[in-house]
């Protein structure tokens, strides 16, 4: 049953991610593209800038193991969004380690766009907070 249903949603995602990618055909080209190139120094990543840090090796460790890591990465949205943008959404209190670890173990939409993430009853409260602890402080 879960994993004919986490099929279901992972169409879901990837017919709404067709969707939006596939519009928008109609505009004319006559945009100009002369956007400045960016630096040339490449800024620490936020891998490499809390390697060291227990929260981050605890809730990395945990997030790999807990399988968030096929649609979430720390500086890219994939599925969902990327930890960096929910870290820059929300601030690192306790009221938001609670409010995100409740949309992970039940699931949640809408937030981000039209693409759920499922529930992840399974998953202890305890090991969720480790993950969405080290989240919060990916800024
Ligand atoms: C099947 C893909 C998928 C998996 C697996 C997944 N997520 Fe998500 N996640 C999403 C999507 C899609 C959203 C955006 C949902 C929305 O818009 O409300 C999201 C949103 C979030 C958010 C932000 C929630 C909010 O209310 O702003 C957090 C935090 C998060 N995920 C953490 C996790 C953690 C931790 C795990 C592993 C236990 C995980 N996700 C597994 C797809 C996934």
């Amino acid at each position: 049953m879960k994993i004919i249903r986490s099929l279901t949603i992972g169409l879901i995602a990837v017919s709404a991610l067709t969707y939006s990618c596939g519009g928008g055909g109609s505009s004319s080209s006559t945009e100009t593209s002369t956007s400045t190139p960016p630096p040339a120094a490449a800024p620490v990543s936020l891998e490499e800038k809390y390697k060291d840090d227990p929260v981050f090796v605890a809730g990395s460790a945990k997030a790999k193991e807990a399988g968030c890591t096929a649609c979430h990465m720390i500086q890219r949205k994939i599925v969902g969004p990327s930890y960096a943008d929910v870290a820059a959404k929300y601030e690192n209190t306790e009221e938001n380690v609670e409010l995100l670890t409740s949309h992970v173990i039940q699931g949640n939409v809408g937030v981000w766009g039209e693409v759920p993430m499922p529930a992840h009853p399974h998953l202890s409260k305890e090991d969720v907070e480790t993950i969405v602890r080290y989240v919060l402080i990916l800024k």
